[in-house]
């Protein structure tokens, strides 16, 4: 009798955690944000702050997504300053949450997904038509956001564009530069060259374009996050790419067609998402550590010298081990504060994607407790 409750009840609490998912962003005075860290969302100012002895901002606004989609995404529309996120709310995963970072709210858009599939994808926001493309089953979307910083009471659409022609199984890696769409990791595009899609023209460019190292190598031909850098205004010239393996971070210009190596993250997480501002790349990983790459675009000799330092501000705001929010298998070690006792914890509000670390005890207990439902049945 009593066994199927806890077991439910632990479930309940195991699902409303394990799939929570913070996301970074800047905003359009770079000001770095981070939103669902341990249940809270962050304004940490500008870069030379991130390391000091100040605070962090606590920005938590209602109307806000709970941060529980599997895998939130966050980006930031320049012309309006207001960040989209998607895959927000696990029990909406087709609205996008708008946070207008001006104002400091959040509204809730509806979108209409027709075939978009809104838990498989990749998209980038075109900087200057305000327009998501997303590539999701060997389909390219679209969803035009028109100058959207609120919500429209009006549903948008994701349009089906046409056939990517891309394999069938591709898993999009896409950032965008020059109004263009690059695709890396495309089945047979050689290391060091992406596939190209020409946004104002929707026009596939039939060959690869090739973006070599100075010294003739060429970035891995992997599964990876890539994201762009941001100009003071204008269109994005450069992107990063970071190999699942974490092992260089790659910035490619489009420009010059070169790609510069500079130092990988000094955690190796296939699971972090990057977000990029003008002068630094963010990592945020997923214990919800957030950590920052320096970055001087021109500045090969600086850029290439540029070490990682954690973004200690946040760290002191939402401690990863209490944001926990994807521990890859629940086992982090004794980390776990002494709190572990509140079980009735996931009654308290959280559905916004904390994971206390009392959480990821009941992760284990709740393996211990289904191991005895299994024996007792
Ligand atoms: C999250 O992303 C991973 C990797 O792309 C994918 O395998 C998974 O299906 C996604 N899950 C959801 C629910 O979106
Ligand atoms: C870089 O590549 C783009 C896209 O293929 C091309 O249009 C441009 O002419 C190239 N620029 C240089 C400097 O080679
Ligand atoms: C690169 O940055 C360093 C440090 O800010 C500066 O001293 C140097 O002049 C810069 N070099 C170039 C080529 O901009």
């Amino acid at each position: 009798m009593f066994l199927p409750t806890v077991v439910s009840l632990l479930l309940l609490s195991a699902s409303a955690t394990v799939r929570a998912t913070p996301c970074v962003a800047f905003d359009i005075n770079w000001n770095l944000l981070a939103f669902g860290l341990d249940g809270k969302d962050w304004d940490a100012g500008t870069q030379d702050t991130w390391t000091g002895s100040g605070k962090a901002t606590d920005i938590t606004a209602s109307g806000r997504p709970p941060f529980d989609g599997a895998n939130t995404t966050c980006y930031l529309s320049q012309y309006t300053n207001a960040i989209y996120v998607l895959n927000g709310d696990s029990k909406s995963p087709s609205n996008v949450y708008i946070y207008d970072a001006t104002a400091k709210s959040w509204s809730t858009q509806e979108v209409t997904t027709g075939s978009f599939n809104p838990s498989s994808f990749d998209a980038i926001l075109d900087h200057d038509t305000n327009v998501f493309y997303a590539l999701s089953s060997g389909t390219m979307f679209s969803l035009d956001m028109g100058l959207l910083k609120a919500a429209n009471s009006t549903p948008l659409s994701w349009t089906s564009d046409e056939q990517a022609p891309y394999p069938s199984g591709y898993q999009p890696v896409m950032a965008l530069a020059q109004n263009h769409v690059h695709f890396l990791d495309v089945p047979g595009v050689v290391a060091g060259s992406a596939d190209i899609f020409v946004i104002h023209y929707s026009y596939y460019q039939p060959q690869p374009q090739a973006y070599p190292l100075p010294d003739g190598s060429a970035f891995p031909a992997t599964y990876g996050q890539a994201t762009s850098f941001f100009q003071e205004s204008g269109v994005q010239q450069e992107f990063a790419f970071i190999p699942q393996d974490s092992s260089a971070v790659y910035v490619i210009n489009v420009e010059t067609n070169t790609t510069q190596a500079l130092a990988g993250p000094t955690t190796k997480d296939p699971k972090a998402t990057y977000f990029a501002g003008i002068t630094s790349l963010i990592q945020l990983t997923s214990s919800g550590a957030v950590s920052f790459l320096p970055y001087l675009e021109g500045n090969t000799s600086t850029n290439s010298a540029a070490t990682w330092s954690p973004v200690s501000i946040l760290a002191s705001a939402a401690p990863p081990s209490a944001s926990n929010s994807a521990s890859p298998s629940g086992t982090q070690s004794g980390a776990g504060s002494s709190s572990t006792g509140s079980s009735s914890g996931s009654g308290s509000g959280n559905s916004n994607g904390a994971l206390s670390s009392s959480m990821v005890h009941l992760g284990s207990v709740l393996t211990a407790v289904l191991g005895a439902a299994a024996y007792m049945l």
